[in-house]
């Protein structure tokens, strides 16, 4: 049976870049009112939105101080409302980003706690002796407690107090908050690091991989998502809900997405994002290392397909460097690297993500100072790595190549002073290309018409919503193959990732006729010469 959910295509908007009406410099919920046709035009069913709710932007909104309002620099609840009802009209939801793992310590819980009120400070975790665990933003994840002589713990910025989901009010808490918003009439929730939510109950000094293991994917976690499942999104079926696993295994995932679970629809996993760290350290450079992105590709495809999870597929998104900066030779294949990088998952198993800019090729702003860079995971690790006695030329060849503030650069519309995204002076400087790359000149481009057929031909096609995963080519050098299977039909998709010519064997392809591709013309036989980035889908004759 074709499940709705699986036809649909995300569109991932980052608030604060996207679009300014009111000339402050920042984003805002009525610029995204403005773009709802352009929305429409590319056919993406869902938005899921960054957070706008009211936060000190420490960690530019995941940092959350009130979560059932409105920034007031990105709008009102009136806007909120007219946003969701004009969205309607056009066949898109919203899907909104709950940070239910921690929040700000300008939040009336953390302050009330702060203040003595025990009720309070049973909402965080609270230790007499920190353990060794490290920031994901670096330095150890305790800080002091006030003057009380504990510790509190903070698994991200200092000002991001992990909260305490073994206590029922904060559960009863954050289930209210989903609710509120499915109220609002939402149609999806992304749950931001959602498997670190369940801590032990005695907390230990893990000594690897920065103590990740100790807190995350813990057995209690999955019971967390079945009770916060029950209590609020559990109850409007319709609704479509992921989850964003840090560090995360194929196994746990299988558990959070498989349908009869009642955890989550789908699973987001990174480890296809960190092909290009040097051993597994994100601060260092290092060209991708392509026989490991296809074994992970291959392993999570057929693993998930064969046990009924669900994956969530994307190439870039806020806290990526731009993937065509990773993956493709831009210099001189950035239009074919772009559509077949797209290609790759949009005829993937799993429910395909793209982030704003992505359908126009955006690419890296490309600063040439340390001072254009605002993020607080990039300052501090500039900072970092200082201290580790690199050099400051390297330490910002690395931030470069790194910053998650490459994604957040302010969508390009035209080539106008601050590519039309801003009437002010941007909260973060546009990048260097918005002259060449914007919608203005790329909407009906060759990318952005290829995006927009690949979101049509999962709709129109049940082999490409609902097919299985089946690795193809494992051994070949610079091509990444699957196949899918539904109904008696089959689809060879084939991804040349380098930008040089690749013959590829068709097998019992050969007699296939050619599906999708972004070449004009491919001639089939017993085997096909893929051209530089090509992608090319076969159906099996
Ligand atoms: C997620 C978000 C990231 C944020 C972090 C802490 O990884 O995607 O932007 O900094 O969680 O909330």
């Amino acid at each position: 049976m074709v499940n709705e959910k699986h036809r649909k295509v995300v569109y991932q908007i980052y608030p604060k870049s996207f679009k300014d009406t009111t000339g402050d410099g920042v984003g805002d919920l009525r610029g995204i009112i403005a773009k709802l046709p352009y929305l429409a035009d590319l056919g993406v069913d869902m938005v899921w939105l960054n957070p706008f709710y009211p936060s000190p932007q420490r960690d530019n909104g995941y940092d959350v101080a009130d979560y059932t309002a409105i920034d007031p620099r990105f709008g009102t609840m009136a806007d909120f409302e007219e946003m969701v009802e004009k969205a309607r009209g056009y066949g898109i939801g919203f899907m909104l980003d709950m940070v239910l793992n921690h929040c700000s310590t300008e939040h009336e819980w953390f302050q009330k706690a702060l203040a003595g009120d025990p009720f309070y400070q049973d909402f965080f975790i609270l230790r007499d002796e920190p353990t060794d665990w490290v920031s994901k933003f670096g330095g150890n994840a305790w800080s002091p407690f006030g003057d009380t002589g504990k510790y509190y713990l903070h698994l991200f910025d200092k000002t991001q107090a992990d909260l305490n989901w073994r206590n029922p009010h904060v559960r009863e808490a954050l289930f209210d908050v989903v609710n509120f918003w499915k109220e609002k009439g939402v149609e999806g929730f992304r749950f931001d690091v959602i498997n670190l939510i369940g801590k032990d109950e005695v907390l230990e000094d893990c000594p690897v991989n920065d103590g990740k293991p100790a807190y995350t994917d813990r057995p209690i976690n999955h019971d967390y998502l079945r009770m916060l499942n029950e209590a609020s999104f559990g109850q409007a079926p319709h609704l479509m809900t992921v989850g964003e696993m840090s560090s995360t295994t194929v196994e746990n995932c299988l558990l959070y997405s498989r349908p009869e679970r009642q955890e989550l629809d789908m699973a987001f996993n990174f480890h296809h994002l960190k092909v290009d760290y040097e051993d597994g350290q994100k601060w260092t450079i290092m060209p991708f290392d392509f026989a490991e992105l296809k074994r992970l590709f291959h392993t999570w495809g057929e693993e998930m397909s064969e046990g009924d999870g669900w994956n969530a597929l994307f190439w870039n998104n806020h806290d990526q460097p731009r993937a065509l900066n990773r993956f493709v030779d831009i210099e001189n294949f950035r239009e074919e690297g772009a559509t077949m990088l797209a290609a790759s998952i949009h005829l993937s198993r799993g429910t395909p993500y793209i982030y704003m800019g992505e359908e126009i090729g955006m690419v890296d702003p490309d600063y040439d100072t340390m001072a254009d860079y605002v993020d607080v995971e990039s300052l501090n690790n500039y900072q970092i790595l200082l201290d580790q006695s690199k050099a400051p030329e390297d330490a910002f060849a690395i931030i470069k190549a790194k910053s998650r503030d490459n994604a957040r650069t302010p969508m390009q519309w035209d080539s106008s002073e601050n590519a039309g995204f801003t009437t002010a002076t941007p909260w973060l400087k546009p990048g260097k290309s918005y002259q060449e790359i914007n919608v203005a000149k790329d909407q009906n481009g060759v990318i952005y018409t290829f995006y927009k057929d690949l979101i049509k031909l999962r709709k129109d096609m049940a082999l490409i919503s609902e097919g299985s995963y089946k690795a193809s080519h494992q051994d070949h050098p610079q091509v990444y193959a699957f196949e899918r299977h539904y109904e008696g039909q089959a689809l060879l998709v084939l991804n040349n990732f380098y930008g040089t010519e690749t013959p590829v064997a068709l097998g019992e392809f050969a007699t296939g006729r050619v599906l999708f591709s972004n070449y004009e013309t491919t001639e089939l036989g017993q085997t096909v010469t893929l051209q530089p980035y090509q992608t090319l889908a076969i159906l099996k004759g």
